[in-house]
């Protein structure tokens, strides 16, 4: 089920336009779901203003769920998808809601404060996040980073343990929404009880097929493809009909 609050005008290349969704239709979008459906579990995306986000945590306090927060800042285009004045909000009113909080390295950077290249940085930047911010755990991807491998660091905060999510570094331009995947797979893995590690270690299966199957749409960035895994893998499917 999706709250839509914001719709874009974009392509592979880029963001050409933005029109954000009233607040209190956002909020109804999601009480409608809660009142009925009912919610395991939901993830964040684009959360462009602070009225918007004042919204999102007023249901998700509500509804006590379970919530992945894609921290999202900039399109893959470089386009902002954050007002600069809602900083402050995600950081003070929707991180520390999180149980899952997903950063690339670039808003790892502005969330810790000084700048993430390394695998050493990603460490120090998702505990500054994890103890300055108060999410359960941090995850700072490593999309954006160098090297062979792909790794995301996740940072236990309670217990102050580091995990590490290795796999492959794959050589494609088509990784338009690997973040976006990467942590809708979490929320899904949370949702059918999965516990925390073994849903985010699946999210990882989950998306590094879909960037291996991605399809070269447009000119840009094309768009990873998170079936492939549902079609490919057994295992997939298993978890997801029990
Ligand atoms: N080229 C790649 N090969 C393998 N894994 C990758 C590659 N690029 C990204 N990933 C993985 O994809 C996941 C998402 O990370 P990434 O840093 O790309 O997120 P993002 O920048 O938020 O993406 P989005 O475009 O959706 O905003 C992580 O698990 C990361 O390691
Ligand atoms: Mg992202």
């Amino acid at each position: 089920m999706v709250s839509l609050t914001a719709v874009t005008a974009q392509n592979t290349l880029g963001v050409r336009a933005v029109q954000e969704i009233d607040p209190s239709i956002v909020e109804a979008q999601i009480n409608a779901v809660a009142e009925d459906i009912g919610v395991d579990a939901a993830k964040t995306g684009m959360l462009s203003s602070s009225p918007i986000m004042e919204a999102v945590a007023r249901t998700v306090r509500k509804w006590g769920f379970p919530l992945v927060v894609d921290p999202v800042m900039y399109a893959k285009s470089g386009d902002p998808l954050i007002r600069p004045e809602a900083m402050e909000t995600l950081k003070r009113v929707i991180i520390p809601i999180a149980k899952v909080v997903t950063p690339n390295a670039p808003e790892a950077s502005h969330l810790a404060g000084f700048h993430v290249e390394t695998l050493d940085d990603a460490k120090r930047a998702a505990k500054v996040i994890a103890e300055e911010l108060h999410p359960e755990i941090v995850i700072v991807k490593g999309g954006h980073l160098t090297g062979n491998e792909s790794i995301d660091v996740v940072y236990f905060r309670d217990s102050g343990e580091y995990r590490e999510l290795r796999a492959p570094r794959i050589d494609t331009k088509n990784t338009h929404g690997t973040g976006c995947s990467f942590s809708a797979a979490i929320a899904a893995g949370l949702a059918r009880g999965l516990n925390p590690w073994e849903a985010i270690k699946l999210a990882k299966e989950l998306i590094t097929t879909a960037i291996k199957y991605s399809l070269p749409l447009g000119h840009g960035h094309g768009p990873v493809n998170p079936m492939a895994w549902l079609e490919l893998r057994p295992i997939g499917r298993t978890l997801l009909r029990r």
